[in-house]
């Protein structure tokens, strides 16, 4: 007899199960929810952009063989170190393909650039930035033949605050990450190199994500189980806006999704994106993520990674003996040689992989992926992820001190820089260093680092002043005579592990013991996710406080423009910081499998759309630093708000239109404008981040449906202007299967952050 759990998986309106999520119930049989099955796979149809990218394709398709179609859908050996490679197939010119990681920059390689990670692109809120990091990163991934880049993340969101991967993506808020998803995306692919945003979906925690043997059973891996209505609102909502710019690849995850693989989930593949969103690209499979064989392939999976043994040969006998149509399987190539005509890469691209040997410490020709060109956008990505969030006694910017002493580890470089992926659990190695960028698959490959500690020796040195430091000690001697004390410590996270928590007691120790003999203490944390301060905010020494996030190589160059006021900081916070961990409550830590019967592990997504700031204000509890909270050198004043109806149709229904990629394109019609007045009332000229939420009737107190980063001189106004579209203000109905615009009252908030916002307005429907 088998305890086990029984969970209610909803989507698309159907309830499969009776018991309450979670209940236990003594059963002879597994009986779990799955998602609704969503049959045949539709085909690509060319839409749009896509027309003659599909002629071409289809035209290539109808002159190869059997064997070589099969070839095109799984990946094969390589003496490259690309992730993956598609073989060429000479007799047609088809040129094969280079796949590689990720998206912060390429890994495991040389000639290449670290750029600044997810979660700092998310804490800038700088749309044009993060479109022109994209390409600057797009041109590099061309130089060295990689046709497709191993990102962007937008999944996880950031469910779980102890989420491992959180940092690879912008922002546990849909909307900010869809924005700067939908500039990635743009960017990448316009410099001729693809992306495959992941991890298609539900991948919010790394415990689990595989299926492992424990004590010689099988385990599998955790289902996130995600009703109707929240898996639209929040977690498929950036992926609609990646496949709306364009993404000619998603990469379906690890995990199950209301217990079914994401490889072979017949709604998530077939219906969800296939169908409404009107995909016209190609899935792939993260790596080892396939666990069936025609099963996948009927639910709309196109591409295996890093090899397929269930594939190959076994699709010939399944299409033979009809459990696949031949069909399938010429819509899986063509959408694949679709990617390559749309993106030019049939006629100009380097030699996929020529960039990429297998090991760097090997013969191999060096290919330059760098570009000069690239150094403002390379700086400024780093300089815009810095978020200040306390800053007293003027503590910044700096003045000239005549001493500045520096402590903690994460100030000085590591013993030696590799071009390896760090992967790893809590290793030593990878934290006593400064943090530019999380491990994993994601980790990328700087060509230089500029260390914090090297930056300030060299503003030292220009300015004729001293810097002193002790970067081992936790409890280290300070001179009495130094003007500042710059504290740094990290907050580390790498795939493969949730992090063990949100604080870490040897670096809160470290900050409170030079507190303890400084009055003039700024604390520099490199973050990899959310990090909470309770220990020592409070504390009056404490006097300024950088959330630092990841910034790539260029961190020590950035940090000392933003300490020494030649920059000024514009980053704001793209998730919640609470007061203690408690606060985020079901979902601080990711769900485990209850044992001894956790055969099938499940992840009840209960909470719903309330997560992060949605779940803070719907239960009133006030956060240390809330969402899109950051401080700048100077101040801003708001005023004039206009909310003005424009022409588009306030049907409740959307209007039927042909989908197109990203689905309706009625959702982006335009409802509400709201423009209001920015002024720079302080000192110094800078950057302030305009933040509009909508409550929707029925829905959060308030979500983000807008933002504009505007440089604005000393005294000066600017004007920001937001558009609000269908989806924007729409909610997605599980009867209808529509989104729905509600009847009632909208309210409309305009300000610096989630809960500083002076102007307020409304408007009916
Ligand atoms: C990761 C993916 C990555 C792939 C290839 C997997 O373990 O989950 O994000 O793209 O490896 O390196």
């Amino acid at each position: 007899m088998h305890r086990v759990t029984v969970v209610i998986a909803l989507l698309g309106g159907l309830s499969l199960c009776a018991a309450a999520p979670s209940q236990n119930i003594t059963s002879d049989v597994y009986f779990y929810g799955n998602s609704p099955p969503v049959y045949p796979s539709p085909e690509g149809t060319g839409t749009g952009a896509w027309a003659t990218a599909y002629e071409k394709a289809k035209e290539l398709v109808a002159q190869l063989t059997d064997e070589e179609k099969l070839n095109l859908t799984a990946g094969t050996s390589t003496t490259t170190g690309c992730s993956g490679v598609i073989a060429a197939i000479p007799r047609v010119n088809f040129t094969g393909l280079c796949v590689s990681d990720a998206g912060n920059g390429l890994r495991g390689t040389d000639h290449v650039n670290s750029w600044a990670s997810g979660i700092h692109v998310g804490a800038s809120w700088n749309k044009t930035l993060a479109h022109e990091r994209a390409q600057y990163m797009g041109q590099e991934f061309h130089r060295k033949g990689v046709n497709l880049l191993l990102g962007p993340v937008v999944g996880p969101l950031g469910r779980v605050a102890e989420g491992g991967r959180n940092w690879e993506g912008f922002s546990n808020d849909p909307y900010l990450t869809g924005a700067l998803v939908y500039e990635t995306v743009r960017g990448v692919q316009g410099s001729g190199v693809g992306v495959s945003t992941k991890h298609y979906i539900g991948n919010e925690q790394e415990t689990n994500r595989n299926p492992e043997t424990v004590d010689g059973v099988d385990v599998a891996s955790v289902s996130s189980n995600i009703d109707d209505k929240t898996i639209h609102e929040l977690y498929l909502w950036p992926f609609q806006d990646a496949v709306r710019a364009g993404s000619v690849a998603i990469m379906c995850s690890y995990e199950r999704i209301n217990n079914s693989y994401a490889c072979q989930n017949s709604k998530t593949l077939n219906g969800l994106l296939k169908t409404e969103l009107g995909f016209q690209g190609y899935v792939i499979t993260d790596w080892g993520a396939q666990h069936g064989g025609i099963a996948s392939a009927n639910a709309g999976l196109d591409m295996v990674m890093p090899d397929s043994t269930l594939w190959g040969a076994n699709l010939t006998t399944a299409i033979a003996n009809g459990s696949m149509e031949a069909s399938r399987l010429d819509d899986m190539v063509t959408r694949i040689l679709a990617t390559w005509y749309q993106l030019n890469q049939d006629t100009d691209f380097p030699t996929p992989g020529i960039g990429m040997p297998s090991s760097v410490d090997s013969e191999h020709q060096a290919v330059i992926g760098t570009s000069p060109d690239e150094k403002g956008a390379l700086l400024q990505s780093a300089v815009e992820g810095h978020v200040l969030v306390k800053n007293t006694n003027g503590a910044l910017p700096l003045q000239s001190p005549s001493l500045v002493s520096v402590f903690g580890y994460d100030a000085k470089g590591p013993e030696a820089l590799s071009f390896v992926a760090s992967f790893g659990t809590y290793s030593p190695a990878i934290q006593n260093s400064t943090l530019y960028v999380g491990g994993g698959s994601g980790s990328n490959s700087p060509s230089y680092l500029s260390t914090p500690l090297d930056a300030l020796q060299q503003q030292a040195y220009e300015d004729s002043t001293a810097v002193v430091w002790d970067v081992s000690s936790q409890d280290p001697d300070v001179d009495p005579t130094s003007e500042a004390c710059l504290v740094f410590i990290n907050s580390y996270a790498t795939e493969g592990f949730d992090r063990p928590g949100l604080v870490d007691d040897w670096s809160d120790t470290l900050v409170t013991n030079v507190a303890g003999k400084c009055n003039n203490t700024i604390v520099v944390i490199h973050n990899a996710g959310i990090r909470l301060v309770y220990d020592w905010i409070d504390h009056a020494n404490v006097t300024a406080v950088i959330l630092a996030h990841l910034p790539g190589q260029d961190t020590g160059h950035a940090l000392v423009n933003l300490l020494y006021g030649r920059a000024n900081p514009s980053g704001r916070l793209p998730y919640t910081i609470a007061k203690q961990a408690s606060d985020y409550g079901s979902v601080l830590h990711p769900s485990e499998p209850q044992t001894p019967y956790g055969l099938f592990p499940q992840s009840d997504y209960a909470e719903g759309v309330y997560i992060d700031y949605r779940a803070f204000d719907q239960q009133n509890i006030t956060p240390q630093f809330e969402f899109g909270f950051g401080l700048s050198y100077t101040t801003f004043n708001y005023s004039e708000l206009d909310v003005r109806q424009t022409n588009g149709s306030t049907s409740q229904y959307p209007p039927s239109a042909t989908i197109q990629e990203g689905g309706n394109p009625r959702l982006w019609d335009e409802i509400v404008k709201v423009t209001a007045t920015v002024q720079n009332s302080g000192s110094v000229d800078g950057d302030e981040v305009a933040q509009l939420y909508v409550g929707i009737p029925n829905g959060p107190v308030r979500q983000l449906r807008g933002f504009e980063k505007v440089h604005i001189p000393v005294g000066q106004t600017a004007q920001v202007s937001f558009s609000l579209v269908r989806r924007d203000l729409s909610t997605w109905s599980v009867d209808a299967q529509q989104w729905l615009l509600q009847l009632g009252t909208y309210q409309v908030y305009v300000g610096r952050s989630s809960r500083d916002l002076p102007l307020t307005g409304q408007f009916s429907l």
